[in-house]
């Protein structure tokens, strides 16, 4: 059984922008009455209205700032590589810019990439890590990639196949995101993810991303920042909120049993059933929980 909701369509936020290095991110940047900044980093296909139903649990403990990444949302798509070593250098800036400290982090797929590498580097910076469905791993083979994904994961990787699936024909936003929350999407909420790349022009992004997947050890810049990071979080007593779900994909329940035992000060909740895209499922329960969380660190 998935969330109880109600999951609300709206995205009742004021836009910001800032310039990250000759693009414009776009930002929300809500103020809250705590002293913590909750920072919310998305992943592929989504942007920061995933975040919609979370942030009003968050405001009673401090300020909430989610980017929409480069690429994504209503941020610039510049013509760019989109690879994860680009995306971290404007984020870094982003981050620069803003001057982020008593970070508590909600990280969700690349988002997570993105942010625990962050932490990694700015470890004074960050108060607590809430995550989910993110790499907290890489895979030294495909026997590791979730089966259900197996195939479809394969083809976007392929020379031949991936440009045409994701580009042309637009599965990712039509089929991987659907596919991975087990309530359907309203209409409107269908709309606000896709018109983000509406246009085949603006998604090169979409297809990007699973190129950077480290499998099998490639790409090997992102699978050694992935590694780096990972170690770190086995030593660092930094408090740990790991959601889950079943069946989940990138972090299914062998994983979690797994993060228990290699990463200090973690706890884990299940939620219930869903796929990838947990927050679409259960934003109120996990919004909740780490206000709850948070309100002790
Ligand atoms: C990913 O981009 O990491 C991803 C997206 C959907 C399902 C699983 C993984």
């Amino acid at each position: 059984m998935t969330g109880r909701g109600p999951f609300s369509a709206d995205y009742p936020f004021e836009s910001h922008f800032t310039d990250v290095g000759g693009a414009k991110m776009h930002y929300i940047d809500e103020a809250g009455h705590g002293g913590l900044t909750f920072v919310l980093l998305h992943g592929n296909s989504t942007w920061s209205y995933m975040y919609r139903n979370i942030i009003p649990h968050l405001l009673p403990l401090g300020r909430c700032v989610a980017p929409d990444l480069i690429g994504h949302g209503k941020s610039d798509k510049p013509d760019i590589d989109y690879r994860y070593v680009t995306h971290y250098a404007y984020l870094e800036k982003f981050f620069a810019q803003l001057g982020l400290k008593n970070i508590v982090f909600l990280l969700h797929d690349w988002g997570g990439g993105l942010g625990l590498n962050y932490w990694s580097h700015h470890q004074e910076d960050v108060r607590g890590i809430a995550l989910w469905e993110t790499f907290v791993r890489t895979f030294d083979s495909w026997d590791d990639w979730p089966p259900d994904l197996l195939e479809g994961f394969k083809a976007f990787r392929s020379k031949d196949t991936g440009w045409d699936l994701i580009v042309n024909k637009n599965v990712f936003m039509e089929e991987v995101l659907p596919f991975g929350i087990h309530r359907k999407l309203s209409d409107a909420e269908m709309t606000a993810y896709l018109e983000p790349h509406a246009d085949p022009a603006h998604r090169k992004m979409l297809y990007v991303w699973p190129q950077e997947l480290p499998i099998e050890g490639e790409p090997a810049d992102t699978a050694e920042i992935i590694r780096a990071y990972v170690a770190k979080l086995g030593q660092s007593q930094v408090p740990k909120l790991l959601f889950w779900a079943k069946p989940g994909a990138i972090v299914p329940e062998e994983t979690v049993a797994k993060c228990k035992k290699d990463f200090p000060n973690l706890e884990a909740v299940f939620l219930g059933e869903s796929g990838h895209y947990i927050a679409e499922d259960f934003p109120h329960e996990i919004g909740e929980k780490v206000a709850a969380w948070a309100a002790g660190l």
